[in-house]
């Protein structure tokens, strides 16, 4: 009996050095399983003479119950370590923020661009879309600035290669080429707005040649300048926030449109700061006429059972009063500090229904 010692020694430290449940359960199986040392020390009983069985067989109980309750002892250990290790893996700091502060702010254009949408949306618009690169035709001919009319030079157009008919393309100098695209392709009654990129050839702290604008068309068989009116005056109360906004129509002229207006808002200019809303001064912010007749006709129109009115307004200028942006080149210099200090987060979605300022 003298390997029951080193069985012993030996089970109780393959015990105490098992670093998980599976070392543990092979150290049981090997010391009390069926074919374990232990089980087999126990097998051997039968054929010893009584003396020798009961003298051995008390020594090797005591081992069995040593190495029993050494297997229990450990056994709880690992399972409790096992556990503790699970939970550390599976932990949750619920003190997080559930999502990282975004780092991204949204334009300030953009954002004017989703504000003015939403407002026309909101009376029923959609929005129309044309390409960057025009003909002469959409751009000029068919909007009735034929090729000697003084407006052209107004435009300093950035004109592109001519095709092998000698057409010019251009790059579009506004919003307003989209009218004649929608009308030659659809048929009243029409309810677009054009919210866009648009070019000229002048750079300075009021203009660059990349700027951006949003046209509006409205045809159908009664449409009258009391519409016009009623839908600008609405539109200028809704984007600058201010139910009383005083709004004044002013005889212009536009080529495109017959009669035409040009649109002020009220402001106060007291103190040097500008002020939006009732005041002694005006502030002109966007352009506007009935449609005029020789546009309907050129569009395959009947201008004596169809009109409508348009409207055009810059999208920048927009932005730097309504945000008091000061300087039209900032939007473009695409200045993070500048971002952070004048952009939207991203998830600020502009809508009527969220109140627009
Ligand atoms: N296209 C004009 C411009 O670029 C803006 C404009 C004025 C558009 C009057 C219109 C309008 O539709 O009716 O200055």
């Amino acid at each position: 009996m003298a390997d029951i010692d080193s069985l012993r020694e030996k089970f109780l430290s393959d015990i105490n050095q098992a670093e998980n449940l599976d070392q543990l359960t092979s150290v049981k199986v090997d010391a009390l399983g069926k074919k374990g040392a232990i089980s087999s020390e126990l097998a051997k009983l039968g054929q010893m003479d009584a003396d020798s069985r009961k003298q051995s067989g008390q020594l090797i109980n005591a081992v069995k119950q040593e190495i029993t309750s050494a297997l229990a002892i450990k056994q709880e250990t690992l399972a409790k370590q096992a556990l503790e290790l699970k939970l550390k893996s599976e932990k949750i700091d619920v003190t997080l923020p559930s999502r990282p502060a975004p780092q991204a702010k949204m334009h300030p254009l953009s954002r004017t661009m989703e504000e003015i949408s939403a407002i026309f949306a909101d009376m029923g618009f959609v929005i129309a879309e044309g390409p960057e690169i025009e003909t002469d035709e959409n751009n000029f001919t068919a909007l009735n600035i034929p090729a000697e009319h003084p407006a052209r030079q107004e435009h300093d157009t950035f004109y592109l290669k001519p095709d092998a008919d000698g057409n010019r393309p251009v790059l579009r100098t506004h919003t307003s080429p989209v009218q004649i695209r929608t009308m030659r392709s659809t048929s009243p009654p029409i309810r677009i707005i054009v919210p866009g990129r648009t070019y000229r050839s002048d750079h300075d702290a009021t203009h660059s040649p990349m700027f951006h604008q949003c046209e509006g068309l409205v045809i159908g068989p009664d449409i009258h300048m009391g519409h016009l009116k009623a839908t600008l005056i609405d539109f200028c109360r809704s984007f600058f926030g201010v139910d009383e906004l005083p709004v004044r129509f002013r005889p212009s002229y536009f080529p495109f449109t017959e009669p035409s207006a040009e649109v002020d808002i009220g402001c106060s200019r007291e103190g040097g700061g500008l002020k939006i809303g009732a005041g002694d001064d005006w502030l002109e912010i966007l352009g506007s006429g009935m449609v005029n007749p020789r546009v309907l006709e050129n569009c395959g129109y009947d201008s004596t059972t169809t009109q409508g009115f348009a409207f055009g307004m810059g999208v920048e200028r927009l932005a730097m009063l309504k945000y008091g942006i000061p300087d039209l080149r900032t939007f473009y210099d695409s200045d993070l500090r500048w971002l952070h200090h004048y952009g939207f987060m991203p998830h600020d979605i502009a809508g009527l229904h969220t109140g627009i300022v």
